[in-house]
């Protein structure tokens, strides 16, 4: 099967086309013939091994799993003998993040892995494009935050995969949304759903005097020293980015009532209830997908170099 594969750490240009041997599933796996995956920050500092901790995890000198690519949209192949919530035909959307493998024409995935079923009218690039970004601002604004109606939330980096799904299930849970993006983008995160826009490059927001009972760093940009004048007495600050200054933020403000700082692995913690919920969400439109550029599977080191401006709107797609 066709499959775009990295033998060593580097630029987009390691990863290559190759034929490798198409996969079976074991009993309790699911075979997905693949149509579509995500391409975003993480995929890029996994090509890189960057920082450090990616090669100690994925192999030293050169990566363990050559095939990358966590998230992934496809058709249902084959089943094995004992799965039971799948069957032959399903359009299916699953992540693979123990060992990669999205960017090939076949992947198996185990039956109990989080997968979930596609609805009628959602494209597969949309489903694996609200998984992008989805389910990450899920477990922070839903499960981090416990963000309920008439809470404000300040989202800052609102155009990109996380910021701008984060931006529509803040809108869903009743909040009060303000986006922080560049003036490009307000009109993108504004139909998102935000009732308030800041340009940042025009103000800061932690300077303007407003309280937020959470304030979602989606591209951790800001620290929670600034963020902190920002939040209510009891607020909130969010953010994606680990570092080690965050999580002794964390251990901190955990021991005392008063305002929180958190990080989370989201990406790590996904279930198939998760991806449902996100599919529930698409197909009553609470959900729309934002895809700023799709390229062909061969082009995948192309979609690096542009995943790697930092200047992405929404998800970054390959379709096979
Ligand atoms: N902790 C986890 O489990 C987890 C899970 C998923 C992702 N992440 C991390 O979350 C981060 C965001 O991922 P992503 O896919 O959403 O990123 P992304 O889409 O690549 O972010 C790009 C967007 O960020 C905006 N941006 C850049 N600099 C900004 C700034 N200073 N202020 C406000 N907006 C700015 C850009 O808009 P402009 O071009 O207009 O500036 C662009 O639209 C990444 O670092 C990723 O690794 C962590």
């Amino acid at each position: 099967m066709r499959a775009m594969v990295q033998h060593a750490y580097g630029p987009p240009e390691v990863i290559v086309p190759q034929e490798i041997a198409k996969p079976s599933p074991g009993s309790k796996e699911v075979l997905i013939r693949v149509h579509a995956a995500k391409v975003g920050p993480s995929d890029v500092a996994f090509r890189k091994g960057e920082p450090m901790m990616i090669k100690l995890i994925y192999g030293w000198s050169r990566p363990k799993f050559p095939v990358g690519g966590t998230e992934l949209a496809g058709v249902v192949e084959a089943v094995g003998q004992e799965v039971k919530s799948f069957k032959a035909g399903d359009r299916v959307l699953g992540m693979s993040v123990k060992n990669f493998g999205a960017y090939a024409e076949y992947k198996c995935l185990s039956e109990e892995s989080p997968l979930a079923m596609i609805p009628d009218g959602i494209a597969f690039e949309e489903a694996v494009g609200i998984c992008d970004g989805g389910a990450t601002a899920l477990t922070f604004l839903r499960d981090k935050a416990k963000l309920r109606k008439g809470h404000r939330v300040l989202i800052n980096g609102a155009s990109g995969a996380v910021g701008i799904y984060a931006v529509q299930l803040a809108k869903y849970y009743g909040a009060e949304v303000t986006g922080v993006c560049s003036a490009a983008n307000g009109a993108l995160v504004r139909e998102a759903g935000a009732d308030y826009i800041i340009d940042y490059s025009l103000e800061d927001f932690t300077k303007a005097g407003k309280a937020y009972d959470a304030a979602f760093d989606a591209v951790g940009t800001r620290s929670f020293a600034a963020c902190r004048r920002a939040l209510t007495p009891k607020g909130v600050y969010l953010t994606t980015a680990p570092k080690l200054s965050i999580v002794l933020q964390m251990v901190w403000t955990s021991l005392f009532p008063g305002r929180r700082a958190v990080f989370a692995t989201a990406g790590l913690m996904q279930n198939q209830a998760n991806l449902a919920f996100l599919m529930e969400l698409a197909r009553n439109g609470a959900l729309n997908a934002v895809i700023d550029r799709s390229y062909p599977l061969e082009l995948l080191p192309d979609a690096h170099q542009y995943v790697e401006t930092g200047r992405k709107k929404g998800n970054v797609i390959v379709k096979l």
